[in-house]
């Protein structure tokens, strides 16, 4: 059944009414790793994996969710939601609502049921997902226009605040603008942005690691943060007009190497090679070019092993393997990193060799069977189902 239905059908029997469906995808980002929080440039696509949520306006000011993967549910109470999350999935949408209404979006009660595809603990931005699609669907029901890039930062903003992590804007942002068939180069300190068509016979294929070492990816993320921002303060000594590492060049990073340790130098040295290899890949695509993608995508993994230290074993053995294969134009790890998702930029015609063959030699070097998604890219958000119209469907 198609996904929209099924939330509706799903919504009509815990809820007994209809409901309107929102759609929010989770994303897959090119290149530009760890460059969004230094006011720099990353080039995402959204995917095909969603986030839905039916929603229906109730009376009174709760908000009741209800998980369609998890199968379980909790109550909120609009004027009462605290300002920090306990670390439970509700976290999401009720720091979302929370997100909403300290911007002035007053809401109004309601009943969700949210169910979404988005692998979890990938790096494929489940987290994104949920967020967009209730921030969405909750502004929708309480009567308020939409301005995506407004969503996307409010979005970020409960996921630094009520759910305690500290991610840039690319993840929401994506969410909220992906186009079909395009990437976005985003410059994020503007946050302007350009859709960017993807060369017509590349396939983005995405290869799931299986593994997430969990401790390392949370901690280690804000660790990265904290380092930039000691780094921009060090750098900042000498040269007075830097606001963050988006705004030094390679040459002031060589001529102030003194004033960092050593592992700062190797954090500055990867934020600031990559935004330009964001730039490098985005031009390629507007030429319609896949020459020289191949060395940009592992100058690119490259650094994220070695200056970032943010891959693992699982995600080096992945690129190696991925890099033999025929017919791919580029391999590298994908997101915050220490697990999670390889992305690999393959020719359509050798796209399901590919998946057979990387599975088949990942499972024989690491032990584990991946997952391999051969993947379009796709719509951001969007109203999927107006309830209206819904309500014929689902009792039919
Ligand atoms: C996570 C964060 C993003 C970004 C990436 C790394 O996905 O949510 O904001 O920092 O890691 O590029």
């Amino acid at each position: 059944m198609n996904k929209a239905l099924e939330v509706l059908a799903s919504f009509k029997a815990r809820f007994g009414t209809g409901a309107s469906v929102y759609r929010a995808p989770g994303r897959v980002n090119l290149i530009g790793e760890h460059t969004d929080y230094n006011e720099g440039f990353v080039l995402p696509s959204a995917i095909g994996f969603s986030c839905w949520v039916g929603i229906a306006s109730r009376k009174d000011r709760k908000l009741v969710l209800y998980s369609g993967n998890l199968g379980e549910g909790r109550e909120a109470d609009l004027d009462d939601l605290g300002n920090r999350g306990s670390g439970h999935w509700s976290d999401y949408p009720i720091g979302v609502a929370w997100a909403l209404q300290a911007a002035g979006y007053r809401l109004k009660g309601a009943d969700l049921y949210i169910s979404g595809d988005v692998p979890l603990g990938a790096g494929l931005s489940s987290s994104a997902a949920i967020e967009v699609s209730t921030g969405y669907a909750l502004l929708s029901a309480a009567g308020h226009a939409i301005d995506r890039t407004k969503l996307a930062l409010l979005c970020q903003r409960a996921e630094n605040e009520f759910v305690g992590a500290r991610v840039g804007i690319m993840d929401q942002f994506v969410s909220c603008h992906g186009q079909a068939g395009h990437a976005l180069l985003i410059d994020c300190r503007s946050l302007e942005y350009r859709a960017q068509k993807l060369p017509a016979k590349v396939k983005l294929v995405i290869c799931n690691t299986m593994v997430k070492h969990k401790l390392q990816a949370g901690g280690e993320y804000n660790v990265r943060r904290a380092e930039c921002e000691e780094a921009v303060r060090k750098l900042s000594a000498a040269l007075p007009q830097v606001r963050s590492l988006r705004d030094v060049s390679s040459e002031e990073l060589a001529q102030n190497r003194n004033l960092l340790s050593e592992t700062l130098y190797r954090r500055c040295r990867h934020i600031i090679t990559e935004n330009k290899r964001v730039q490098d890949v985005a031009e390629l695509f507007e030429q319609g070019k896949v020459v020289g993608l191949r060395e940009l995508m592992a100058a690119s993994h490259e650094s994220m092993r070695d200056d970032y230290e943010i891959s693992c074993r699982e995600l080096d053995v992945m690129v190696e393997i991925a890099g033999r294969q025929l017919g791919v134009y580029g391999a590298r790890m994908t997101g915050g990193g220490f697990g999670g998702c390889t992305i690999n930029f393959v020719d359509a015609e050798h796209a399901a060799e590919f998946q057979a063959r990387v599975s088949a030699e990942y499972e024989t070097a690491i032990g584990l069977r991946p997952d391999i998604y051969i993947c379009e890219a796709s719509q951001g958000a969007e109203l999927v189902e107006a309830a209206a119209e819904n309500l014929t469907r689902v009792i039919r």
